[in-house]
């Protein structure tokens, strides 16, 4: 077991590290000879995807999170509402789908008895199905209409990291796939969106090189027993994600909020010495997204609050208000979730690690349930 997790003391450590080959294996070979890009297994007419009124990702766990991140992405380049739901909330609660509707099921082993459920239910209603998966050989691509591989390889630690960053990967270029289809975007739009794509597994890189701080910092936390995680806009659902991270493998409270809700009910958890991280959007974002962000820690401050903060290089304005800042590379808004993640599943594991704990194999869970 040792050679297999390749030097690392877990699968979950080697994971993280793959990060990199992950996402860039999944962008490689995508685009036909034209350079246009291409999907899998394509059984859906190329007209009926140009008719396509709404999309539905369903999803569970960490993978519905990279539909969260997926929606911002694809309403910004395709002008098509975009909604995401929990695979098994989709299949009980008689949702408004038909031919014109797209839905993605998003999942790393294929075999999701939940997603496969809400794949059946949406196609015997006329939806066209895309799959974003991992496994070859599983169920769900096999009843889906089409399939986006991720090209992660085989993920072993029961929580989810390299293969988060492919699916995130996936739907961007299912996003731009239907832009290039629908005409929402000109060619050479689509290909500089492609070449920042194509940047981010260094980035990523250069983020897990930075990881002994954030692995430093866990250590020193390991007797926390609640821990809040906020973001806007893309980094909301990395909020998420990371309070799923820490509630998996580390088995403490962990919540993620909305940045802009914090005053409507979560910031009265707020009290001296409560850890809160927070992801900032690039300070070059439109929509003062960032200065919003900015005024949400000084307040959770104000109130006493430990605030771990994840920002752009160069970032000087948030550093004031920032008791810890694990720094990321600049990157455009809506690719910054494959950046703020991965300190975050740091976090996670070293601290569950100072506690002792198995991060491959967390008590309760399995890598794939195959119940409903
Ligand atoms: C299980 C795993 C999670 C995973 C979820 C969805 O609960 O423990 O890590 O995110 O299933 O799995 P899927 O294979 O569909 O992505």
């Amino acid at each position: 077991a040792a050679a297999e997790k390749g030097g690392f003391d877990s699968f979950m450590d080697k994971e993280i590290h793959d990060q990199p080959h992950a996402v860039a294996d999944t962008l490689l070979g995508r685009t036909d000879a034209a350079g246009n890009l291409v999907l899998d297994d394509l059984r859906i007419d190329e007209s009926v995807l140009r008719a396509v009124n709404k999309i539905i990702v369903i999803a569970c766990g960490t993978a519905a999170y990279s539909g969260h991140v997926a929606k911002y992405a694809i309403e910004h380049w395709c002008r098509i509402p975009v909604e995401v739901e929990l695979a098994h909330e989709f299949r009980y609660r008689d949702p408004i789908v038909d031919e014109r509707t797209l839905v993605v099921a998003v999942t790393q082993s294929g075999e999701t008895m939940d997603t496969l459920m809400a794949v059946r239910h949406a196609r015997e209603q006329g939806a066209k199905v895309v799959s974003i998966v991992n496994t070859h050989g599983s169920t769900i691509p096999r009843e889906s209409d089409a399939v986006l591989y991720t090209h992660a390889g085989p993920e072993i630690a029961v929580a989810s990291t390299k293969a988060f960053l492919a699916q995130i990967t996936a739907a961007y270029l299912l996003g731009l796939y239907l832009a290039q289809l629908r005409g929402n975007k000109f060619p050479d739009e689509i290909a500089s969106l492609l070449d920042d794509l194509r940047d981010m597994p260094r980035k990523i890189q250069t983020v897990i090189e930075r990881g002994e701080y954030v692995r430093a910092t866990a250590r020193s936390m390991s007797d926390c027993d609640k821990v809040l995680f906020l973001g806007r806009h893309v980094g909301f659902p990395v909020a998420l994600e990371g309070a799923l991270k820490l509630k998996e493998l580390a088995y403490i409270h962990a919540e993620g909020f909305a940045a802009g809700e914090l005053k409507h009910g979560p910031i009265a958890l707020i009290d001296e010495g409560q850890p809160v991280f927070v992801v900032v959007p690039s300070p070059r974002g439109r929509d003062s997204l960032h200065s919003k962000v900015v005024s949400n820690i000084q307040e959770i401050r104000a109130r006493g609050a430990h605030t771990l903060v994840i920002a752009e290089d160069g970032d000087d304005e948030v550093r004031k208000y920032a008791d810890e800042v694990f720094w990321i590379p600049k990157a455009p808004t809506l690719l910054q979730p494959l950046l703020a993640v991965v300190p975050l599943q740091i976090f996670a594991m070293a601290l569950a690690t100072a506690k002792g704990l198995d991060v491959d194999q967390p008590r309760n869970l399995a890598k794939s349930v195959t119940v409903e």
